[in-house]
């Protein structure tokens, strides 16, 4: 395969606000005053040097992302960066801060942005995942949460969380995903990143989700492992933010191949990619030049996350066709509805 950003892509674990360009956040925070201190390297890249400091730094940069306008602007500059990289199918984590206010105005304010940013941009699907931010605490989740199921849905399909897997436990979120589940929506949250295969297995049971954000840390746990692979979880994995967040010293190192070959229903995706350095066609080429993944290896991971995709069966028919070559048949008006 000769361009591997021409093959087409489903990409399930993107941060809206993760993947903002730098150049557009400086731009914003220029505009809107906003003190930015610390937040950008010399090249012009954000600055961070762990996880503590990435979460930090992605808290400082979601500030310019306060207003509707700006929200709306993100989200189409997101959508038209996975569109050239050969993304056909994309559901985002959207977590903006008045989804925390539990502001019911504030938060359809916000969807409703990110609804009309999609709305410009053709030639890929899109749906959306609100995510509660496991270090801002149950409280703030569940007022968030609350605000976020009274307004209108959307391209809205799940539910999940993301954030500090060492603060909390998730059954002090279980209340949250038990209305999120009961609402209709489809659960995902963060874990085995950052904690081991305990937190993966806290995630399962205490919140029933049926796909895991990393997950990778399963690999510590044979019997994890097997379990996940028995009931068809879907794991999230995003090799290029693990190895730049420290997880793992190289690709080789990194369990993704392991876990595929273990029975584990494994998709791939970016992350925050700005961040990282990182885009879904280097996701790519790193997994062809390290693993020798090619075209087979890349067709099953987009039938697998088409498989794991939260959207409906005229989407996923639809979507399905792209690979098979079908370049045209997704059009803006596929991207506008039917929106199963
Ligand atoms: N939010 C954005 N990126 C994240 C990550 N890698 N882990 C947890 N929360 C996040
Ligand atoms: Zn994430």
């Amino acid at each position: 395969m000769t361009d591997l950003r021409l093959f087409p892509k489903i990409e399930l674990h993107l941060h809206l606000e993760g993947a903002a360009p730098p150049a557009l956040v400086r731009r914003l925070g220029a505009e809107q005053g906003k003190d930015l201190t610390g937040l950008f390297d010399e090249g012009g890249g954000y600055a961070w040097s762990d996880f503590t400091t990435f979460l930090a730094a992605y808290e400082t940069m979601s500030r310019v992302f306060e207003d509707p306008e700006t929200y709306a602007d993100l989200t189409e500059a997101v959508l038209r960066e996975q569109a050239a990289n050969g993304v056909v199918y994309t559901e985002i984590f959207l977590s903006p801060p008045s989804l925390f206010g539990g502001d019911c105005g504030r938060w359809e304010a916000m969807r409703a942005a990110a609804e009309a940013g999609a709305d410009r941009v053709p030639g890929l699907a899109c749906r959306f995942i609100p995510v509660v931010i496991r270090h801002h605490g149950p409280e703030a989740a569940r007022t968030g949460t609350a605000a976020m199921l009274k307004a209108p849905r959307g391209r809205i399909r799940g539910f999940g969380m993301a954030g500090d897997e060492r603060a909390f436990h998730p059954r002090d979120f279980a209340g949250c995903f038990a209305e999120a589940r009961e609402a209709g929506l489809r659960l995902t949250a963060h874990a085995g990143e950052f904690g081991g295969p305990e937190s993966v297995r806290a995630a399962l049971d205490d919140l029933g989700v049926e796909r895991i954000g990393h997950g990778v840390r399963a690999i510590e746990d044979a019997s994890l492992v097997a379990r996940l692979a028995a009931e068809g979880v879907t794991l999230e994995v995003c090799p290029g933010s693990n190895l730049a967040l420290g997880l793992y010293p190289s690709l080789a190192a990194h369990p993704v191949a392991r876990l595929r070959e273990a029975g584990c229903r494994v998709t791939i995706s970016t992350d925050d990619p700005p961040f990282f350095r990182d885009t879904m066609t280097k996701e790519y080429e790193r997994l062809a030049m390290t693993f020798g993944w090619g075209e087979g290896q890349f067709a099953a991971l987009f039938r697998t996350a088409l498989e794991a995709a939260f959207c409906g069966p005229e989407t996923k028919a639809a979507v399905a066709r792209r690979l098979d070559g079908g370049a045209g048949s997704l059009s803006s008006a596929e991207n506008e509805g039917p929106r199963t």
